[in-house]
């Protein structure tokens, strides 16, 4: 795998001339200048600057594939690395979809992120159902996530910089997520997992990954007292994945500086993994600068911190966003519209990147 820092340095060379929006810029791409794209203004603040990646949009939507490649320098599977996606049949694996993903990422010099290894949600049905049936007992589910983890990790061994190895295991008052993983092997599951990867992938920075968790407060406080506690023990967990989902009728989190503070005192990455910041529609001219004024206040609070050394959003356009099929009469919560125009969040991340590089550059 490339090092972080000579990827974006072969990517500020290689970037397509596209950029994304209506003009057509063919300037090459450079530091902050006309034709800067998010990862050449991302290279001198040091940030890999992410996006999830749609695999059948990857495959089939040129405009979308141009914007992958030319605005980030690090990307992550949105569905294609997930359990039910790649072992469908038990025993049976299918990586098709994320191999072509990681190809990808090589052919235009970036970065990937996993996820993600233990989740409630989108497991192979043959697991649920064998777990509801009696078929598969507690000594049997343990082995089988042992096996899933292992075998995962190894398959892209060496090509992924941060796991996100549990994802979503606290609610929101602070206590343990009720799901099958917990119901059945107790929450010793977190810790053997995040062992299970280590062995698998030494290199790979290992996170804990939730939404909800971007200020202080009962779940991150949570998150932050588990890290501690496993670090202590001598789990290799080194990071905390913030989501980012944000709704614009909600008041923007508070003391997201503190929180990542408290983290990078405790020696450890964060990273913001899945942002967008969805709104009820139609979209207007106020709701998109609310929207551009969160952005950037969750990306100036990642570029302020030492340990904050990912920033990824959870699709750039809203061409391909899960918001609306999810929360009904929401929607453009991404930075370029279904058109890939750039809208004012993208502009705003933008103006944060270039004043994170004037700010390195003085230091
Ligand atoms: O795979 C089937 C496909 O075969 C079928 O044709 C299609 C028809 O609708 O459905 C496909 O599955 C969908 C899958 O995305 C792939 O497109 C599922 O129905 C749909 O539920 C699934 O949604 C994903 C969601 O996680 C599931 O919980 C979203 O795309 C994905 O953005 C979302 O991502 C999660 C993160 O992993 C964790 N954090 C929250 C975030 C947002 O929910």
């Amino acid at each position: 795998m490339l090092s972080r820092r000579l990827a974006l340095a072969v990517a500020t060379g290689a970037v397509a001339a596209l950029a994304l929006g209506t003009a057509a810029q063919a300037a090459p791409a450079r530091h902050g200048g006309h034709g800067a794209t998010l990862r050449t203004l991302a290279e001198r603040p040091d940030l890999l600057i992410g996006t999830a990646v749609d695999a059948s949009a990857l495959a089939a939507d040129a405009p979308y594939r141009a914007g992958v490649s030319s605005e980030f320098s690090s990307v992550t599977a949105e569905n294609a690395m997930k359990w039910e996606v790649v072992e469908p049949a038990r025993g049976s694996y299918d990586w098709s979809q994320a191999d072509r993903l990681v190809e990808f990422a090589h052919r235009h010099h970036q970065e990937v992120r996993g996820h993600t290894l233990v989740w409630h949600n989108q497991l192979p049905a043959w697991l649920t159902s064998g777990v509801a049936d009696g078929s598969i007992d507690a000594a049997g589910l343990r082995a089988v996530l042992r096996k899933h983890i292992t075998d995962e990790v190894r398959h892209f061994k060496g090509e992924i910089y941060q796991w996100d190895v549990v994802n979503e295991v606290f609610d929101e008052d602070g206590t343990y997520r009720d799901s099958l993983w917990l119901r059945e092997l107790g929450p010793s599951y977190i810790s053997d997992a995040f062992r299970w990867a280590h062995e698998a992938d030494p290199k790979a920075k290992l996170f804990l990954n939730d939404y909800n968790v971007e200020g202080v407060n009962a779940k991150s406080t949570a998150y932050y007292e588990l890290a501690k506690k496993l670090r202590a023990q001598g789990v290799p967990v080194q990071g905390l994945g913030i989501q980012g989902h944000l709704d614009i009728q909600y008041g923007f989190p508070g003391d997201v500086g503190d929180n990542l503070a408290r983290f990078d005192a405790l020696g450890m990455q964060t990273a913001f993994t899945e942002i967008d910041v969805r709104m009820t529609l139609p979209a207007d001219e106020a709701k998109l600068a609310r929207q551009a004024q969160d952005y950037r206040r969750l990306l100036d609070a990642c570029v302020a911190v030492r340990g904050c050394t990912s920033f990824t959003v959870w699709g750039f356009s809203d061409k391909y966003s899960w918001v609306p099929d999810t929360f009904s009469g929401q929607g453009a919560a991404n930075i370029t519209d279904e058109n890939f125009v750039r809208k004012p969040a993208y502009t705003a991340l933008a103006d944060g990147l270039r004043a994170a590089a004037r700010r390195a550059g003085r230091h």
